[in-house]
């Protein structure tokens, strides 16, 4: 059976989810300014698309199991800074890094751990820049302080993420080698597609300039 919370635990651990709730729109609004901003201002989007979601409390109950700790809504909010998630879709690589500083450099928020696996992909081929931050939140008369994971990608590596985790769920985590030897080749070639691409922006880009 999976593991599940008991009924005391599961009525902290929605209390704690609703405030995850509030730090996730936080974040989502303040990234769609940037988004619409952009749009606003420049002529160029670093951003094309941002989706999200809130950890499931089934998700949570099995991830902490996973770690060996007791299914607590305490344990819940201190071993996973995953439980809000945002996504950002940017149209090129350089994109990744132009939103990274932007994030990095918000006021009103503290960086608690970057992951460059853009420029590092892991073993799996699975490529992102990841930002794990603190936001604060106000409410009934106290503030509070949550984590949320920023993933940064293109649509080309979103692609290849979204397939590799279904095979992975398929076949829990052990791929047969054959396939994961495939989807590390594929994840190669939608590299080397993200810079094709982005070259073909670049060189259409300088057209326009030369004569605007
Ligand atoms: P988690 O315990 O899974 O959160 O991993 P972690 O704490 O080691 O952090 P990491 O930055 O490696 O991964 C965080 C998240 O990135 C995962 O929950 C996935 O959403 C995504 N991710 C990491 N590695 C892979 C991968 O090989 N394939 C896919 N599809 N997604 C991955
Ligand atoms: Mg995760």
């Amino acid at each position: 059976m999976s593991a599940r919370f008991n009924d005391n635990e599961f009525k902290l651990l929605k209390e704690l989810l609703l405030s995850y709730e509030w730090v996730h729109r936080t974040m989502l609004t303040k990234l769609n300014i940037i988004h619409e901003a952009h749009k606003y201002y420049q002529n160029t989007n670093p951003i094309g698309y941002i989706t999200g979601r809130i950890k499931s409390a089934e998700s949570i109950a099995s991830k902490l199991h996973k770690q060996g700790v007791e299914l607590t809504a305490k344990n819940a909010k201190n071993h996973l800074n995953d439980i809000a998630g945002i996504r950002i879709i940017c149209p090129y690589a350089k994109d990744i890094y132009f939103l990274a500083e932007l994030i990095r450099s918000m006021p009103d928020g503290n960086i608690i751990s970057e992951k460059d696996y853009v420029t590092n992909p892991k073993h799996s081929g699975y490529r992102s820049y990841h930002i794990i931050m603190e936001i604060e939140i106000y409410h009934s008369g106290k503030t509070e302080t949550l984590p949320i994971e920023i993933q940064i990608r293109t649509e080309a590596m979103n692609f290849w993420a979204t397939l590799e985790h279904q095979a992975k769920y398929k076949y829990k985590e052990q791929i047969p080698k054959h396939l994961s030897d495939e989807l590390i080749i594929c994840a190669d070639k939608i590299a080397e597609l993200d810079d094709r691409m982005f070259l073909i922006h670049e060189i259409i880009s300088l057209i326009n300039n030369d004569s605007g």
